[in-house]
């Protein structure tokens, strides 16, 4: 008892004992919960991020959001919200001032069509994901999908049972062709499975943003095979070709959702700040999901956000200029060190080819890349099924950073290293 602080009396140390014993056990613990959870891992960007962090002097291009922070204008209309104590719940499908916001916004700025009504606000692209996706699939759908891709598509679809039909798209350029999404919805049909196409352009982790005749193209093929799309398009402002990207809700509307948030057109990761957006039937569907799972959005995120959505085109075109600089930057840089890559037209991320001397998976050269360059980037294999040969790097990252990222790459292309 000597060691015992003066507090705990003879009870509570019979409970420490016990929680001590408990502890020992906990690992032989198997926890009653769905079957699906078991398909589910650890993602590899946090495993990856995890073996690297411990790399002194470590520089990371491994970020998936901007380095900027959010804009003042926008911070401070949460705070004036605050300060009117608007800190109430709001209606589940969001304030109709955000919801009017949105809606005048898509027609604005990506001339898509919406009612008010017809917009669910969630807490980020994430939730908007998830919502429609568990509205969507179940064990007697099937879920097809280009990749390499976003991860929370095939999870989701692991989470509700879905089958899981992945299009690598490495060798058509990265980009889905109407042939290869043709012959997935064949295999679909014919299993009888009601399927959903999940697309992202302009795409992570490849940057490559599909043109309006592409999505045209496939818009014409989901339209004969009576698919719904989701059409995650959070990159959709960081564009450098067409700007904003185009969407597949221009040639499909009545069978697309679009998915979208704050996160990297407003720089507001941290708020959890989303939307969706479809047909008035779906959306009423996909609302039942949302209410369940978060009831509605933080009333005070979503006044800021309102403020971002009517102010922020300004703010979006500055940042969008300066991710230009960069990528052009890195791109030139990689290039003239001998990468191959797809030509990175949104987004902030370029998918770098292993060279060809290098006989491993993307992970063992990002792994090499961290341990003998110091410089971190995700493997390939975060973003699509069995091993890859790829490795995405962020410029979400100031100049300084790439430079010096850049220096660090060219020394180790320099040295034997790199041939291993
Ligand atoms: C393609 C894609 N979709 C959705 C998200 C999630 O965005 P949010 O922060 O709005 O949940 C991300 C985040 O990295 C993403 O890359």
């Amino acid at each position: 008892m000597k060691d015992q602080p003066q507090h705990m009396n003879q009870q509570s140390s019979n409970i420490t004992t016990e929680a001590a014993t408990a502890a020992e056990h906990h690992d032989d613990f198997a926890p009653a919960v769905i079957p699906q959870l078991g398909n589910i891992t650890t993602s590899v960007i946090r495993a990856f991020d995890r073996e690297v962090s411990a790399i002194p002097g470590i520089l990371k291009l491994t970020l998936g959001e901007p380095d900027f922070n959010t804009p003042d204008f926008i911070t401070e209309a949460a705070v004036a919200s605050l300060k009117h104590h608007r800190t109430h719940y709001s209606p589940n499908a969001g304030t109709p001032g955000l919801r009017k916001a949105i809606a005048d916004y898509l027609q604005r700025r990506r001339g898509l069509v919406y009612a008010a009504e017809d917009i669910i606000v969630t807490e980020g692209a994430s939730e908007a994901i998830s919502s429609a996706l568990t509205a969507l699939l179940g064990p007697d759908a099937a879920l097809v999908y280009a990749t390499p891709a976003f991860g929370l598509y095939a999870s989701m679809a692991k989470l509700t049972g879905a089958t899981l039909v992945p299009i690598d798209t490495t060798d058509s350029g990265f980009v889905l062709t109407p042939e290869a999404l043709e012959s997935a919805l064949r295999s679909t049909k014919a299993q009888g499975k009601r399927t959903v196409l999940a697309i992202n352009s302009p795409n992570n982790p490849t940057g490559v943003t599909l043109s309006a005749e592409q999505l045209r193209a496939l818009a014409h093929v989901v339209n004969r095979y009576d698919v719904t799309v989701l059409s995650d398009e959070v990159y959709a402002e960081i564009s450098y070709d067409a700007h904003p990207a185009p969407s597949i809700a221009q040639f499909a509307p009545e069978r697309t959702i679009v998915v979208d948030s704050t996160s990297k057109s407003y720089a507001m990761t941290g708020w959890r700040l989303g939307f969706l957006a479809g047909p008035h039937a779906l959306v009423a569907e996909v609302a039942k999901v949302h209410q369940i799972h978060v009831s509605t959005a933080a009333t005070f995120t979503m006044d800021a956000a309102q403020v971002a959505y009517e102010q922020g085109d300004a703010s979006i075109d500055r940042m969008v200029q300066e991710y230009r600089r960069r990528r052009d930057y890195l791109v030139g840089e990689l290039r003239a060190l001998g990468y191959n890559m797809a030509r990175p037209s949104g987004a902030f991320y370029v998918y770098v080819q292993v060279p060809d001397e290098f006989h491993g998976t993307g992970y063992d050269y990002a792994r090499l890349l961290a341990q003998q360059a110091q410089v971190a980037g995700i493997p390939g294999e975060a973003f699509a099924p069995g091993d890859s040969r790829h490795v995405r790097f962020s410029y979400a990252a100031s100049m300084e950073t790439l430079h010096e990222a850049v220096a660090r790459i060219r020394a180790f292309r320099a040295s034997d290293a790199a041939d291993q």
